[in-house]
């Protein structure tokens, strides 16, 4: 590699603090991998909260710790989804500095993750510099570590999820405005965003598949005041809050999806 391509990447690779090159595989491809220690501080946080049974239509394959296979204990609230730091141009940081997923940090906590922060995938989670690992990994390595000036460390981070999860219960005023689970039902957009409205004085951001509600997001200011989200909702006029469709275990599991969770 030349010190010409060599510093082309380092141009575009935006706040980097490290860069090494590494052999892959003793494969003469060199992988660069950024260490990224100094990303700048982000503006506000984003609470996603997803709904399972939208989520789960995009599974079709099933496995114990895929929060969409428990049958009637598979989950019929809003769940978390993240706790996001964002910038207000609409771009976010992510791997930033910071330790690795370490499950032994949360373990107190992993019965209320399971729970109300469950997987809703059977493929493991993209975690920083190419690895694979739990969705608690990925939304830790990839956005707790972007928030720990406010956040603090891994314990806090899922804690302070945690506790604006609870606070800010989207299902319980959903549910309370009429909007309940419906196969049949289609509920309009603008009501759902009015009754957060009422119940938060904040906009969300709604997020769709196929016209189901599919997660709900609400912005913070770093000292977890409301704000208003940067990015707008994509749902049509009228959308779905649907039921869960049984997912067939014993159906070949060639169809796996495999894309991880992404954001
Ligand atoms: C939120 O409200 C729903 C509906 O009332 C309730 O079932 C659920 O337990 C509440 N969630 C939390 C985290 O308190």
């Amino acid at each position: 590699m030349t010190s010409l391509s060599i510093s082309m990447i380092l141009a575009s690779v935006l706040f980097a603090g490290l860069l090494t090159a590494v052999q892959v595989n003793g494969d003469s491809a060199v992988e660069l991998v950024a260490t990224v220690a100094e990303q700048r501080e982000f503006d506000y946080f984003a609470l996603a909260v997803q709904w399972p049974p939208t989520y789960c239509t995009k599974s079709t394959k099933c496995c114990d710790q895929s929060g969409c296979c428990r049958g009637e204990d598979s989950p019929t609230w809003f769940t978390i989804h993240g706790l996001w730091p964002d910038y207000n141009d609409g771009s976010w940081p992510s791997c930033c500095s910071g330790p690795a997923f370490d499950e032994t940090e949360i373990s107190s906590l992993l019965n209320v993750l399971d729970k109300y922060w469950p997987t809703l995938s059977c493929s493991k989670a993209s975690t920083c510099h190419n690895k694979k690992g739990l969705f608690w990994a990925h939304e830790w390595e990839k956005h707790g570590t972007c928030s720990s000036a406010v956040t603090g460390d891994e314990y806090s981070y899922f804690v302070t999820a945690l506790n604006l999860y609870f606070k800010y219960n989207v299902t319980e005023v959903l549910f309370d405005a009429g909007y309940v689970p419906s196969n049949s039902e289609m509920y309009p957009s603008g009501g759902i965003t009015a009754a957060i409205e009422n119940a938060f004085h904040t906009t969300p951001q709604l997020v769709c598949l196929k016209g189901a509600l599919e997660e709900v997001r609400l912005c913070l200011t770093k000292d977890f005041k409301f704000r208003d989200c940067v990015a707008a909702s994509d749902c049509p006029e009228y959308v779905s809050l649907p039921t869960f469709a049984s997912l067939d275990a014993t159906k070949p599991a060639g169809r796996l999806i495999s894309g991880a969770e992404s954001s």
